[in-house]
């Protein structure tokens, strides 16, 4: 059987299985850009390669999925993070006119080149780690013609780089200052203006909102699913960072792909969620960031059945964060997860997350050859380090 490249003398992390799918002796091989096999070289049939690559018992994970992030945006928050060292609180300092809304004017003042330029080196961190696809957010724009600046500069780092990028609207991030008193009104621009011109642009890939009591009610976030829904787009939702608004609920009631942070989430969350196969995204470095001292309920979702994902949240407010193998290390320490659920939260789950799952997040046949080779003994070591890179290599579609 003909293909392009094969990798041999690999030891593989397939993520295929509930044990993490390990194989001692693996091969991989590709054929325009998927996987055409992965699995034992005993098994495997007679390839003939264009391309044959000695792994040197090196470990292959599927690349990395980073599938929560705010990776796009202008300016940093670091005077916020000195006031917050001196006592003030992050509610405070957004309800004194700064957060979001401090981002949201920098990012407005951005050209959409201004905002590329910037979100590339914190792209080229995560590529560096073998990340192969992330996810980024809107948000900081705020009103129309921004948003879409935000979603068409995220479309292009997947252009200017080899990684592939998905796409989530989260208009509803904040209150911009033009609608300080109407948070309804702006919701009716959200859902009726530009839900449907990111929809329009093909610039969205799914709907996110922030609902909180400094971000939107769970109301005003219902608006915005069932415009989403109507329009067939997948939903996502941050859900009890700071308090309990029952948004988890909620989003499972829309199907939605993923509820995100959960700090605050309860038990009727919980089996919601894995009602619906919501997947619960953790983001630790935001619980860190933030000295959050509430855990998620990380037992109770093991035990429902909610499949977890791990990401950056990389944004300049709550998660100055570009190392997807610091939250591994994170996920562990600091969320008790264990080796197998960390490296299952940056890909099979975090592949689910995004709707993707038919096509990255394990070594497969058929999906995506999106491939990353690491210089480790073992697969815990992508966890147990903090501030290593042990990456040998990375192949994205095959490449
Ligand atoms: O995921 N919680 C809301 N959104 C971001 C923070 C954004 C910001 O502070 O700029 C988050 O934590
Ligand atoms: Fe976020």
């Amino acid at each position: 059987m003909r293909c392009d490249r094969l990798w041999r003398h690999a030891r593989l992390a397939t993520m295929a299985g509930p044990d993490m799918g390990l194989i001692e002796d693996g091969l991989i091989a590709a054929i325009d850009g998927r996987i055409a096999y992965a699995g034992p070289a005993a098994d495997a049939p007679a390839f003939d390669a264009a391309e044959r690559i000695d792994c040197e018992g090196r470990w292959i994970t599927p690349g990395l999925i980073d599938c929560h992030t705010h990776i796009v945006h202008a300016g940093n928050r670091a005077h916020e993070f000195e006031l917050r060292l001196e006592g003030a609180s992050y509610e405070e300092i957004a309800r004194a006119g700064g957060g979001i809304v401090s981002t949201m004017r920098a990012t407005r003042a951005a050209s959409e080149a201004e905002l590329v330029a910037a979100a590339l080196p914190r792209v080229d961190a995560l590529i560096a780690e073998g990340v192969t696809t992330i996810e980024v957010k809107s948000g900081y724009g705020l009103d129309t013609a921004n948003e879409l600046k935000m979603l068409r500069a995220a479309r292009r780092l997947g252009t200017e780089r080899p990684v592939s990028i998905a796409t989530t609207f989260l208009g509803a991030h904040a209150l911009p200052p033009e609608y300080a008193d109407d948070a309804d009104g702006y919701i009716a621009l959200v859902a009726g203006e530009m839900l449907p011109a990111a929809i329009r642009d093909g610039l969205a890939d799914a709907l996110d909102a922030f609902c909180e009591g400094i971000g939107f009610s769970a109301e005003q976030t219902e608006k915005l699913f069932e415009a989403a829904t109507r329009a067939n787009l997948p939903v996502k939702l941050h859900a009890e960072q700071l308090s309990n608004q029952h948004g988890a609920a909620l989003a499972a009631r829309y199907g939605a792909l993923s509820a995100d942070h959960l700090e605050y989430l309860d038990e009727a969350g919980v089996a919601a969620m894995a009602k619906a196969g919501t997947v619960a995204t953790l983001l630790p470095g935001a619980f860190y960031f933030m000295r959050e001292t509430r855990l998620p309920p990380i037992a109770a979702l093991r035990a429902a059945g909610v499949p977890i994902a791990l990401a950056t949240d990389c944004n300049p407010g709550t998660s100055p964060l570009t190392s997807l193998l610091l939250v591994l290390n994170m996920g562990a320490t600091l969320f008790h997860l264990t080796v197998a659920e960390c490296l299952a939260g940056v890909t099979r789950n975090a592949a689910r997350a995004l709707g993707r799952a038919d096509e990255i997040g394990t070594l497969e046949a058929g999906k995506r050859c999106d491939l990353a080779i690491w210089d480790i003994e073992r697969p815990a070591e992508l966890v147990y380090r903090m501030g290593a890179n042990p990456l040998h290599a990375r192949i994205w579609s095959g490449q």
